[in-house]
């Protein structure tokens, strides 16, 4: 269906893609796998009509097509979920859904009424179109009159899967589509990707998560540096091969050794709550890392916030003192590093050094920590601190958010779902830094849904259930034990 030969393309006299092909048939999962920054976005993004390709062909079904525009690219029949999404949050779901196409009335009286009544768009007709299309999904957990901003992000990326069902798309490019769900929400994703297939869609699939490109892909292409190192079936390769393929080296799932013991408690929780939160008892000592896990609506980023003085406990117990803003949370040298780096992490028109000292700037330190030391530590690759964020993959925006917190130099450091995004080298070397940081005698608490992350990193895990502590278990427990308290069922 989809053909491309020796695609490349710079960006400001930088290399970005050299020399790419990909191919794609009519009902495959192919997946486009590589760490950040290896150009899979932008491969993408070609691919789409939003950025033109400096050299090299595209085919689709054997005819040679080049997209001025994303429009074009759509009347092609290809659809992009972006890794950030593209909604309108005050429209509702069937606007958003015909965003830019929408049906206008044909019948003459039709268009007068209309016309009068403050447009000519045919509300009644997209919503009817929308719900069919919901229809066919087989998922209606919510109406085409919702607004976009009442959904949840699963629920929101349906919006974009219809979007795409309705101009008709034949190959549908899924930008880490999974990145923001939980796990449960994952599952819904497979069921809507398993219907696209089932009508011969083609499905271009971008994750760092293997198990989902294990679970998901009928063939591989990994991408280093801008080039194909190679396409496979995905019956032909092991987990640990594709790792070695996209990062150049052979990096086993350890993860650093824990520390030799906690010190003195930086933080204590009593009996604490909020709209979202009961009765919290939690100690944070430095040098150890405590893991928070829970399903999605437990209160995980509720808790994160709540220390943090985002939003604040209203009743029970902090020690030392229990912040009411964040401003008082950053004085009593508390740092969170979120889950939305595009909303609350980042001003992505400002530059890496910029986005890095706006803590530091904040609490008027001058950048404690020298922001060149930071981003390396941090491993930002390249380490260009002039250049806008908005222009770094996501990976990398993760870690500038980290290098932000360090300027600080907290005394306890909260990471929601930290690698979120990131690829297997820099995951790695995110929880080496993490596990830095606390042998430097930080506290740290760690959220994630990455179970085997949650493990392999944690000195205990706390777990979360309905805004409560359901239990707390020791470094080195299972899964199940972690679900079966998650899910309140007795193990
Ligand atoms: N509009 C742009 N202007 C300048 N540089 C860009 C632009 N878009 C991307 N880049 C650069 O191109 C390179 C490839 O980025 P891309 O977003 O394609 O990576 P990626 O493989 O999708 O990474 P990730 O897994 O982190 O999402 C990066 O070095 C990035 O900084
Ligand atoms: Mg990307």
């Amino acid at each position: 269906m989809l053909s491309m030969r020796g695609v490349g393309k710079s960006f400001l006299g930088v290399r970005v893609l050299s020399g790419v092909d990909l191919d794609v048939t009519a009902g495959e999962v192919h997946a486009v796998v590589g760490e950040n920054g290896a150009g899979k976005s932008t491969l993408m993004k070609i691919i789409c009509g939003v950025h033109a390709p400096d050299e090299g062909t595209i085919e689709m079904d054997g005819r040679p097509v080049s997209f001025g525009h994303p429009l074009e690219a759509q009347r092609s029949g290809i659809a992009i979920i972006h890794q950030e999404f593209n909604l309108l949050p005050e429209r509702t779901v069937a606007e958003n859904v015909f965003l830019g196409r929408e049906p206008v009335r044909r019948d003459p009286v039709g268009r007068m009424v209309a016309w009068l009544a403050g447009g000519m768009v045919d509300r009644a007709a997209m919503e009817q179109a929308t719900a069919r299309l919901l229809d066919e999904l087989g998922e209606d957990p919510f109406a085409p009159r919702d607004a976009v901003k009442r959904l949840s992000v699963a629920q929101q990326q349906i919006v974009e899967i219809v979007k795409a069902l309705s101009v008709n798309a034949r190959l549908v490019v899924m930008d880490e589509p999974s990145a923001a769900l939980a796990e449960h929400e994952v599952e819904l994703l497979y069921r809507l990707i398993g219907r696209l297939r089932e009508r011969g869609v083609a499905v271009v699939y971008i994750s760092h998560r293997l198990r989902e490109v294990f679970d998901l892909a009928d063939r591989v292409t990994v991408l280093k540096d801008g080039s194909r190192v190679t396409t496979l079936p995905i019956g032909e390769v092991t987990p640990d091969e594709l790792i070695r393929l996209m990062v150049g080296r052979d990096l086993g799932t350890y993860f650093p050794p824990r520390s030799a013991g906690a010190g003195e408690v930086r933080l204590g929780l009593r009996g604490a709550g909020n709209h979202k939160l009961r009765d919290i008892d939690l100690e944070l000592r430095a040098g150890e890392i405590v893991g928070i896990a829970g399903l999605q609506g437990s209160g995980r980023s509720e808790l994160a916030k709540a220390i943090f003085g985002a939003e604040p406990f209203t009743t029970g117990e902090m020690t030392p003192s229990r912040p009411r803003s964040v401003r008082e949370g950053v004085a009593m040298g508390i740092g969170l590093v979120t889950e939305d780096r595009k909303v609350e992490g980042l001003v992505l028109r400002q530059s890496v050094r910029d986005n890095a000292l706006l803590v530091a700037r904040a609490v008027g330190a001058k950048g404690r920590n020298g922001v060149r030391d930071l981003l390396e530590r941090v491993r930002l690759t390249p380490p260009r601190q002039e250049q806008q964020v908005r222009y770094l993959s996501g990976g990398n925006q993760q870690k500038v958010v980290l290098a932000k917190w360090m300027t600080m130099a907290p005394r306890v450091l909260l990471f929601d779902e930290p690698t979120r995004g990131v690829d297997v080298g820099a995951k790695a070397a995110i929880h080496d830094l993490m596990r830095e940081l606390a042998n430097d005698g930080m506290a740290i608490m760690m959220i994630s849904s990455e179970l085997p992350e949650l493990i392999g990193m944690s000195d205990r895990v706390v777990v979360l259930r309905d805004g409560r502590v359901a239990g707390t278990l020791p470094a080195g427990s299972s899964e199940e034990a972690i679900l079966h308290l998650a899910a309140g069922e007795v193990a």
